[in-house]
């Protein structure tokens, strides 16, 4: 708790092009969650360099990716919008965790398995060691709920068991957070292999909304979207394609899927793919004028960086300080 109010913390990867499934998955829902939560919302950028990284384009893209948080309509008074690395809590708390995980579970981990099989010239110790940095992410601000797309799940439950291990050594020291799941969009599938997640590093740039793409390229992505042969709009796992038109949709208009089979009930599969790409069209051009607007204005830009860095450090010194005491680290001399 912070103020009386419970805690929440979220975070991206300032990796490749944000999609559609970064803000309907998870962005979308940091902002409803805003006003209720005491939120922490990071950019990822230690976590980003488990791959490979061209230094200036990180840095382009880590600042690119706070400004979407404001753009979103996070207010950084309110929420606390902050780089990774600003913060050295989080590496040093990770290091701590490191030692109270098991390699048996790392190596469970599906992201670790894909993304090794991807970048198999590069399998480094922090790719297998990501889920440990980012369960310091989280319990180092005590955070109740933890807004994310269903494909984290997994690091959210390994996250609880370390947090749950340490508490049975030493007692209450982190509180075990709770995964939220939105109820519309949480697994946005590629638009070429409904099969497969919609995802950044995807090699074909058909298969992924990219948070920048312009009105006309929206609409044309939508209009390739692979579907089926049914003929027929409904929402069932064997239309995967279908479905994941539909889920989009709702998570853009806030409708259910009966609601939206309803409406294009009769319609061919041309009018669901025009009004999706309209209302993700719809839905991203406030965004991108706001960032390009935000983009602009350096200086409050940078305020919210330094005084945002200030804010985390503080509640995440508080608990790292806690745990190097409990664990018997010598305490600091005042
Ligand atoms: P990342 O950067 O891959 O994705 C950021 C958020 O977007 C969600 N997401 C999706 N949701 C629905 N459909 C999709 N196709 C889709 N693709 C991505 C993700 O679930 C995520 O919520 N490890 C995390 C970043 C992280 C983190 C944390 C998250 C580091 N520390 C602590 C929460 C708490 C990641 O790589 O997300």
């Amino acid at each position: 708790m912070i103020d009386g109010k419970k805690v929440l913390f979220s975070g991206m990867q300032s990796t490749g092009n944000l999609t559609l499934g970064n803000y309907l998955g998870a962005l979308k829902n940091w902002v409803a969650l805003a006003d209720e939560y005491e939120c922490f919302y990071c950019v990822v950028d230690e976590h980003s360099i488990t791959v490979r990284q061209d230094p200036a384009v990180l840095r382009k893209r880590a600042r690119a990716l706070l400004i979407l948080y404001i753009a979103a309509g996070i207010d950084p008074d309110k929420a606390c919008l902050y780089y990774q690395s600003h913060v050295s809590a989080h590496a040093e708390l990770a290091w701590i965790l490191n030692c109270f995980t098991y390699m048996g579970e790392m190596n469970r981990m599906t992201q670790f398995k894909d993304k090794s099989a991807k970048h198999a010239d590069n399998i480094n110790v922090g790719l297998f060691a990501y889920p440990v940095l980012m369960a310091a992410d989280i319990l180092l601000y005590q955070a109740d709920l933890v807004p994310v797309g269903s494909d984290q799940l997994q690091h959210l439950e390994i996250c609880r068991d370390i947090a749950q291990r340490f508490n049975n050594i030493y007692g209450d020291v982190f509180t075990i957070p709770e995964a939220y799941i939105g109820k519309a969009g949480a697994r946005i599938m590629s638009l070429q292999n409904p099969e497969k997640k919609m995802s950044k590093s995807d090699e074909n740039p058909n298969a992924s909304i990219y948070l920048m793409d312009d009105r006309d390229t929206i609409i044309r992505k939508f209009r390739r979207a692979v579907t089926d042969s049914e003929g027929q709009i409904a929402y069932r796992d064997e239309q995967p394609g279908i479905r994941n038109l539909l889920d989009i949709y709702c998570a853009c208009t806030g409708k259910t899927p009966d609601d939206a089979v309803a409406e294009f009930s009769g319609r061919g599969y041309g009018d669901l793919k025009s009004a999706v790409g309209e209302i993700v069209a719809d839905t991203l051009d406030p965004l991108q004028k706001r960032c390009a607007e935000l983009t602009k204005d350096k200086g409050y830009i940078d305020s919210v960086i330094k005084n945002n860095a200030e804010k985390a450090s503080f509640y995440a010194t508080k608990t790292l300080r806690k745990v190097q005491h409990k664990i018997g680290f010598p305490d600091r001399i005042r």
